[in-house]
């Protein structure tokens, strides 16, 4: 009986991901590389939104490689049907942006989503449940960063996320949004030393120089002639949010750079 029993814990053992255990702490994640996932379009057709429904979480190991930084964003959420939570998803969202078919979240450890996560456990929480550890979205304009320690940006861990996707959910869990994450030009690490806060990441993204650039990439060149002053439509402008500072800047020095 009791060699049965032991025979039958080794071959539980054995299986590994199937039974439920602890997340790891990750370690090794390269510091300098960023992940951003940033919503194109609401995933549910249905949603009652005040405004263009916009979100972003970014990702960048801190120096070290312990864990993950996460800086998740959220804008014109519906009014109603929250508190809305976002998890980390073990599947990429297909061209079509069907959410469902990002499938169920980031588990590698087997934790289950029926067990609701303790935040104060965040090991025993499924490592892509981000706002069961690290809290969910109460009210809107939604900004949160927070280090999570069982995700991972090493490709190859158990806990990789770099090609998968994030999902939003209305509190009944319908998936509003979702979005995949994209790997961008590689940083330089935060400063030594320094906490990663607010005020380093948008800082890094606002003065990125087209010498920044991907090497490789083929240097930037306007594909219309300068005609005149670049205008910028009021709408447009009124349109443009702090996600769009990156691209805007990046876009103007192109232009300087052409001229
Ligand atoms: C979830 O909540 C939203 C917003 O209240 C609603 O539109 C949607 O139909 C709900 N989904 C389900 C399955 O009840
Ligand atoms: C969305 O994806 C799910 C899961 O892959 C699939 O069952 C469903 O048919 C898809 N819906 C549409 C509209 O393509
Ligand atoms: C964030 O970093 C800046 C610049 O390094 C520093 O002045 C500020 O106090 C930091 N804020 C927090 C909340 O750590």
């Amino acid at each position: 009986m009791h060699g049965k029993t032991a025979l039958a814990i080794v071959g539980a053992a054995a299986i590994g991901r199937v039974s439920a255990g602890d997340a790891p702490e990750t370690s090794g994640n390269p510091p300098n590389v960023i992940y951003r996932a940033t919503i194109e379009k609401p995933g549910f057709a249905d949603a009652d939104l005040p405004g263009e429904l916009m979100g972003s979480i970014f990702a960048q190991a801190p120096p070290g490689g312990r864990g993950v930084v996460f800086r998740a964003e959220f804008e014109n959420l519906p009014l109603e049907g929250g508190p809305f939570t976002y998890h980390l998803h073990k599947a990429a969202v297909p061209e079509d942006g069907n959410c469902t078919a990002a499938l169920s979240h980031l588990d590698p450890y087997g934790a289950g989503a029926e067990v609701k996560c303790d935040a104060s456990k965040p090991e025993t929480c499924e490592v892509g449940d981000l706002s069961g550890k690290h809290g969910a979205i109460k009210s809107a304009p939604f900004s949160s960063e927070y280090h999570d320690l069982y995700a991972s940006t090493k490709e190859g861990d158990e806990a990789y996320f770099g090609d998968l996707s994030f999902v939003l959910h209305y509190a009944n869990s319908t998936r509003l949004a979702c979005a995949n994450f994209k790997r961008e030009a590689s940083s330089t690490p935060y400063p030594t030393g320094g906490h990663p806060n607010s005020t380093v990441i948008p800082t890094y993204s606002q003065t990125r120089s087209p010498t920044a650039a991907p090497t490789g990439e083929p240097t930037e060149e306007p594909t219309e002639e300068p005609t005149g002053e670049p205008t910028t439509p009021g709408s447009a402008a009124a349109q443009m949010s702090k996600w769009s500072v990156p691209a805007m800047v990046f876009g103007a020095a192109a232009v300087a750079f052409g001229l």
